[in-house]
């Protein structure tokens, strides 16, 4: 039911008058189609072509796994673009900028998301010498990528998001971190500081830090005071999130093409300019056999679904030959899962455990691990990607894919699937979802409804249920047996420490980066903040998200602001 009504609000195909023209299960077909398409490419006959086809329907049709939008909506379309992720150059002149915000439109109407590193943009006041007129800074001509995005989003397939990122060190930081001050502004962006181990050196010994631009100190301030006006503004307003440069660039694949400096919207994505990502997420709450994880499944899971993303690349069109080029050197896909908080429920283990921590490590390391032996396959019968040569795996490790791994927030295909959205734990047992700013849907989780009609008898399941309508959770509830209300907790029941936690867990058997918001109580102050912010550094984090309750309005499930 609630399938449906997603799938109909944007992704199956409908006819000039707007009437809905394919089944959901026309579309996977389509989907499938299009992707197996790719086999041919590579020399297999069509009954291999039609065999893969079948296989990708299958994967997609029983929810074990589902490509991001874009790919759900734009396969078997002429010039479909299939990625929903992207990142584009900003230099420093006006000719660069407007290609670039040009480049973005065309990202945008196909639903791609876009991320900028601003900080090549001299700062506010600097001299323009062809003019004589002084510079408007990297925060004006955000506002322009903005209100364009605001514009596109009207004829496009999804509202277009930004992530607008902007180097701790440069001399308009404080404006950057304080540009989404006022609810509603600047809101086709996620904004991101990109922090250095230069700066936590600085902040650890209390020293200045130097802002500067073009190789010139514009002035020093206290690194404690830009921390903290950083801290400031993510406490009051979920944003700025920041982005850990330097882990980043540690596990850059292939640092002789260059240093990374930004990433998508949602920030699980880091990429070099001009590179573009297709993502898909294993559905986790399907991958369970008698109460434990049903490793064999998953390995086949992981292992077609990787084959899946590959082909994305290759059957993909492209908005600007410029992504075409980068992208096919790398061929980075982003393989991740959703479903976790289920998968949790499923198996009786707390989100807030050790447990649960040690198995999230246990179950990425797993999926990493296929994904490179599918990629090494790959690799055997396609050639690896162009760039390996220059890549970190060389000469031990050939891959089809520089990346294999990213943890999406699956905002929308965990809707599709029915399951907890990513890594997160669940917003609310049960909440209204409002989808596409019209229709509301009454959701309960299903691992909590499977458990209840397995544990109790129907009527006092019913009063367990209506006391959980009331507020999404099992505050009052005395029913349960504390040993499993210690199971079905949700976000903001679980300490920050635990998300922080899980997110690092995550990333350690992750190529790219993980989508997690860490969820806090109203009444967390900033120096809960700050602590976040330092032990998210400490764990070798790359990128992190607070969200404070009640901080911004405009808040759908949780996510991002954009997402
Ligand atoms: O669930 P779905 O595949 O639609 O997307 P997601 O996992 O929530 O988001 C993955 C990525 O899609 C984001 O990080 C963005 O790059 C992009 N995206 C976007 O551009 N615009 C949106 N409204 C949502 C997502």
């Amino acid at each position: 039911m609630n399938q449906q009504v997603i799938l109909e609000g944007r992704y199956l195909w409908r006819d000039a008058a707007g009437r809905v023209i394919e089944t959901p299960e026309e579309m996977f077909w389509r989907v499938a189609r299009a992707v197996a398409a790719a086999e041919a490419r590579f020399g297999a006959d069509s009954k291999t072509v039609a065999a893969w086809a079948e296989r990708f329907f299958a994967l997609m049709a029983a929810l074990d796994f589902l490509p991001n939008s874009p790919t759900l909506i734009n396969a078997g379309r002429q010039g479909g673009q299939l990625a929903a992720c992207f990142v584009l150059p900003v230099e420093d002149s006006i000719e660069a900028i407007f290609e670039t915000l040009k480049q973005t439109a065309l990202i945008h109407k196909s639903g791609g998301g876009t991320g900028f590193d601003f900080s090549r943009l001299r700062p506010k006041g600097d001299p323009v010498q062809s003019t004589g007129g002084v510079a408007s800074g990297p925060v004006s001509f955000m506002r322009i990528f903005n209100a364009a995005t605001e514009e596109v989003k009207q004829g496009g397939v999804r509202r277009g998001a930004n992530m607008g990122i902007l180097r701790v060190d440069h001399p308009d930081i404080f404006g950057f971190v304080a540009c989404k001050e006022k609810e509603g502004e600047m809101r086709n962006f996620n904004i991101s500081v990109a922090v250095t181990e230069e700066f936590f050196g600085a902040y650890a010994a209390d020293k200045d830090f130097p802002l500067r631009f073009g190789g010139r100190v514009y002035r020093s301030v206290p690194a404690r005071e830009l921390f903290d006006y950083i801290v400031a503004h993510a406490h009051a307003t979920g944003e700025p999130g920041l982005l850990f440069l330097d882990a980043v660039n540690r596990a850059n694949p292939t640092p002789a093409l260059g240093r990374i400096e930004a990433t998508n919207p949602c920030g699980e994505q880091p990429l070099l300019p001009y590179e573009s990502c297709n993502l898909g997420s294993v559905n986790l709450a399907q991958m369970v056999k008698e109460r434990s994880v049903d490793w064999e499944k998953l390995r086949t899971v992981v292992r077609d679904a990787v084959r899946f993303l590959d082909d994305v690349v290759e059957v993909n069109s492209f908005p600007v030959p410029a992504i075409a080029a980068a992208t096919r050197r790398t061929r980075k896909v982003g393989l991740g899962v959703m479903g976790w908080a289920d998968l949790l429920f499923l198996l009786r283990i707390p989100y807030d455990s050790e447990a649960a921590l040690q198995l999230a490590a246990e179950l990425m390391g797993f999926i990493r691990a296929e994904a490179r032996a599918a990629s090494r396959q790959l690799a055997s019968e396609r050639g690896t990607f162009p760039a390996w040569d220059k890549s970190v795996y060389y000469p031990d490790l050939p891959l089809r894919n520089a990346t294999l791994t990213t943890i999406a927030p699956t905002g929308s295909i965990s809707g599709i699937a029915g399951v907890s959205s990513g890594i997160e734990p669940v917003f609310a047992l049960s909440y209204t979802r409002t989808v596409f700013d019209r229709k509301k849907l009454l959701v309960v989780n299903k691992p909590f409804l499977a458990y209840l009609a397995a544990n109790f008898p129907e009527a006092q399941r019913e009063a367990i249920l209506n006391a959980v309508y009331r507020n999404g959770t099992l505050e009052g509830v005395t029913e349960l047996p504390p040993e499993d209300r210690a199971i079905f907790k949700t976000a903001l029941e679980i300490a920050p420490e635990w998300h922080l936690r899980m997110q690092a867990a995550f990333q350690q058997a992750t190529d790219n980066a993980v989508s997690k918001t860490i969820n806090l109580p109203e009444t967390a102050t900033q120096a809960d903040v700050a602590a976040i912010f330092r032990a998210a550094h400490a764990l070798g984090l790359k990128g992190l998200t607070v969200y404070r309750t009640g901080s911004r309005k405009d808040q759908p499930l949780a996510l991002p602001a954009n997402c």
